[in-house]
């Protein structure tokens, strides 16, 4: 009778250590994204739920046009003025974080200007940020490199590239992300 009263408490103890675990794990991982047709935001929502972490939406102040042409055009003049759109809200809390996913699309060959305005708002010491783009062919472009100067101090990890071209550009994605690349990527950087 001692001897299952203890089994039963050292199970509660583990039991109890184990959720305890999981629950700080999950508390450490954010997946920042910005999305305008869909893809990326798709992409974030399963690194989200396959990891357990946070989502936050870099999403500007000033929404971008709707339509493709006039979104591109607005695009093209920020990256030309080497514009920091400004971003609404903010992350709560950035310290308790050490792994930062960023989804984004390509946008002109990087990533769009309002991620330069998010990397540039936190201090992103002793934090790894895994890069996740989708594209219409151009991959990261100058991404990487643009992620490593606007945060000097972060540890880039190996990031992910997902050709997600939309087929109908005035409407929302239409790509599926492919699960099975996440769940193989995921578990290729140990996540
Ligand atoms: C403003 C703008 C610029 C783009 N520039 C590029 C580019 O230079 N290279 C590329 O491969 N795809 C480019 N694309 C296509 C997007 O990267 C692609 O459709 C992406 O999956 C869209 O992600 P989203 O649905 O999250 O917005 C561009 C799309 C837009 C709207």
């Amino acid at each position: 009778m001692k001897k299952q009263a203890f089994l039963t408490f050292i199970f509660i103890l583990l039991a109890v250590h184990t959720g305890l675990h999981a629950q700080t794990k999950n508390d450490k991982i954010l997946v920042a994204y910005f999305s305008w047709s869909g893809n990326a935001k798709a992409l974030a929502g399963q690194i989200a739920q396959k990891t357990g972490g946070n989502l936050f939406e870099i999403k500007t102040i000033k929404p971008y046009p709707a339509v493709y042409d006039e979104c591109t055009k607005t695009a093209r003049r920020e990256l030309d003025e080497n514009a920091r759109p400004a971003i609404s809200g903010s992350v709560a809390d950035m310290k308790q974080y050490e792994t930062v996913f960023l989804c984004y699309p390509n946008w002109w060959g990087t990533m769009p200007m309002a991620l330069f305005t998010f990397l540039e708002s936190y201090d992103f010491s002793g934090k790894t940020i895994y890069p996740l783009v989708t594209h219409g062919g151009g991959s990261f472009g100058r991404s990487l490199d643009d992620i490593r100067k606007s945060a000097p101090k972060a540890v880039i990890g190996e990031g992910l590239s997902i050709s997600a071209m939309s087929r109908n550009h005035e409407g929302p994605a239409v790509v599926k992300i492919p699960n099975d690349n996440v769940a193989s990527w995921l578990r290729k950087i140990g996540m």
